[in-house]
């Protein structure tokens, strides 16, 4: 009986703490996953870039990293859900994401666009296309993604 009554106790406990920890990372999660998928997709340029510029890395490993950005640029659709404005914990998402749903929603398609004919243009193994289009993921994407939706560097 004593013993019982302690599981039930310890139970509780575990099941509070929990709670408890699973609410402070929903409060952090959603600026921290972002933070670390941006990171992914700013890891992914920087190794094409070094791949075209023939500055290191194989022709063959474009493909692949043209590959992950375009499920990266999926996965940035779910990277800035609603109330994360309120989210604790350093950002530079600007509140116009959430105040301007549709021209956000406009750049976040362009995102998946342009990083996915970049990766048909790798997959091919066309150097000199992929050279062009990561051109245009990087005025269209980013570029146009970040100009109005995050905030500058103090
Ligand atoms: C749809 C909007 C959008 C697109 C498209 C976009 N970004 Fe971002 N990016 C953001 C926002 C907003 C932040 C700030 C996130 C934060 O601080 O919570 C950010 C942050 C970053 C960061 C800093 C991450 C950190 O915290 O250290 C890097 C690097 C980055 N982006 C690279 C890129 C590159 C490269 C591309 C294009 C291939 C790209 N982003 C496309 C919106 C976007």
């Amino acid at each position: 009986m004593q013993f019982s009554k302690k599981l039930v106790i310890a139970t509780c406990a575990a099941i509070l703490a929990g709670m408890v920890v699973g609410t402070a990372e929903a409060g952090k999660g959603g600026s921290k996953y972002r933070q670390a998928l941006m990171k992914a997709v700013g890891g992914h340029m920087g190794a094409m870039k070094s791949i075209l510029k023939g500055e290191g890395g194989k022709k063959e490993s474009l493909a692949g990293h043209a590959a992950a950005m375009a499920g990266l640029a999926r996965a940035s659709m779910t990277a800035f859900p609603k109330d994360s404005s309120k989210m604790e914990g350093p950002t530079r998402a600007l509140d116009a994401i959430w105040e301007k749903p549709g021209d956000f929603a406009k750049v976040s398609k362009a995102f998946i666009v342009e990083a996915d004919k970049l990766a048909a243009l790798a997959k091919k193994g066309d150097m000199k296309g992929a050279a062009k289009q990561i051109g245009a993921l990087g005025k269209n994407a980013c570029g146009a993604c970040h100009k109005p939706f995050r905030e500058k560097k103090k």
